[in-house]
């Protein structure tokens, strides 16, 4: 085989073989193939595409291309939620305790933020001592012992994804149906859990911007991850707005927690509770009800944060920030950002948002960027609310003064402000099984 019919294929818009799949992915992460021509097949994959077949190959190829884990050992069944990525998203941090509470197993691998999307594990090396690189086997005693651990890709799993993904950031060929669904579907597999919750986020915040995309990427995924036997469902959820008030790290773990002391705010404990109550249902806990019922008791109890307590503890972290987070520390510069007119904010460019938050230090412009993890944005008004002229939108955080104008201007250009108020539309927009 050679990858310059590959690529030319694929380009002209054939349909790639399983084995023309296997042999390029195989060649690029033995370094035989260059990264000159895995990004032109990339390109030429987001313009023409590529079946269910072919994805489904991809995803397969990118599952076998490092180690399975085997986590037979963990007693119990072993649940994973992942989302698509989006701009505050938070719910890992509040779902994971939550299940694990209720007698599930999660034993999480969570990945970086990626352009303009947060990530779990960065969100929690916000947290003092807290140890995202563990050894596997004491990754799994943790997960015996108290129901959950969290930690970063193992370099091991689906190293493909890591190569490939690398690439795409940097030539804007994230945003493609079948390249998503065989990076998370590839790493997920590679993880072995038994049931997967999906939240497919859709809107100006996620990678796939409109409904009809991210309902087809929920499906693929769906699909791909019922042919490799596992229990699948996906939530279709908005990202057309941030989640919760909070975008940056240490800002986010404080959200998350106040979400599991129960007084998070509407939309992010809203989620929180849909995406618990339908892992549990699909672990077979309950009906949805039940699961629903059990999920929100284990909040009002504590029981969820005391989990959450006791992983932080297990890897290496100070669980009295979680139980007092206003010990998390304040950004050096606070800025707040006010309304220039007076009326409803009817639509905000999330995606703009989270790059506001990138330009006050809470994500990486480049791979070797340190992340400020007091950096970030508390919002003070959401789509839907009024603001009158010389009102707070938002306060602004960083270490350094020099982000602050940039982040203000994206923000404010971001944020559109109109006389009439907008339609409220539902968080939740739809399941696929
Ligand atoms: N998250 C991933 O892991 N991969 C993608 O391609 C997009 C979001």
């Amino acid at each position: 085989m050679r990858m310059y019919e590959i690529i030319q294929k694929k380009r002209d818009g054939g349909t790639l073989s399983e084995a023309e799949i296997r042999w390029f992915l195989e060649g690029y992460v033995a370094g035989e193939i260059p990264d000159y021509q895995a990004a032109a097949l990339c390109m030429a994959i987001y313009f023409r595409g590529m079946s269910l077949e072919e994805t489904a190959a991809l995803t397969f190829a990118v599952r076998d291309s490092g180690e399975t884990l085997d986590l037979s050992d963990i007693k119990g069944l072993r649940v994973d939620k992942h989302s698509t990525g989006g701009v505050g998203d938070k719910t890992s941090l509040v779902v994971a305790p939550i299940v694990a509470s209720l007698g599930v197993k999660v034993a999480k691998m969570s990945g970086r933020g990626l352009g303009h999307t947060g990530g779990t594990v960065d969100k929690l090396e916000a947290i003092p001592g807290f140890k995202t690189d563990l050894p596997i086997d004491e990754f799994k005693k943790i997960v015996n012992e108290v129901g959950i651990a969290i930690v970063g890709q193992n370099a091991t799993l689906a190293p493909a994804d890591k190569l490939l993904y690398a690439l795409r950031d940097v030539t804007a060929t994230v945003d493609s149906l079948p390249l998503i669904v065989s990076s998370i579907m590839g790493k997920k597999l590679a993880a072995d859990d038994d049931c997967i919750v999906l939240d497919v986020k859709t809107g100006s915040g996620s990678f796939m911007k409109t409904l009809e995309k991210s309902r087809e990427l929920a499906e693929w995924m769906v699909e791909i991850g019922k042919r490799a036997g596992k229990r699948m469902r996906a939530l279709i959820t908005d990202m057309d707005r941030p989640l919760g008030f909070n975008i940056g790290n240490s800002l986010e773990v404080v959200e998350a927690i106040e979400t599991l002391q129960g007084k998070g705010p509407e939309d992010l404990t809203e989620l929180c509770v849909a995406l618990s109550a339908n892992i549990l249902e699909l672990a077979e806990k309950g009906s949805y009800a039940e699961c629903e019922r059990m999920v929100k008791e284990a909040i009002e109890s504590g029981t969820a944060l005391d989990t959450l307590v006791k992983m932080v503890e297990a890897q290496g972290g100070n669980g009295d920030w979680i139980r007092h987070p206003e010990k998390f520390p304040t950004a050096k510069y606070s800025h707040i950002v006010l309304s220039r007119k007076s009326g409803y904010i009817t639509h905000v460019d999330t995606e703009s948002y989270g790059v506001a938050s990138l330009l006050l230090g809470a994500g990486r412009n480049t791979k070797e960027d340190v992340i400020d993890m007091a950096a970030g944005i508390r919002l003070c008004a959401k789509t839907g609310d009024f603001v009158a002229e010389g009102e707070p939108i938002a306060i602004l955080y960083s270490e350094k003064e020099s982000g602050i104008e940039g982040a203000e201007r994206r923000l404010l250009e971001a944020t559109q402000i109109e006389t009439t108020a907008p339609k409220k539309e539902p968080l939740i927009l739809g399941i696929v099984e």
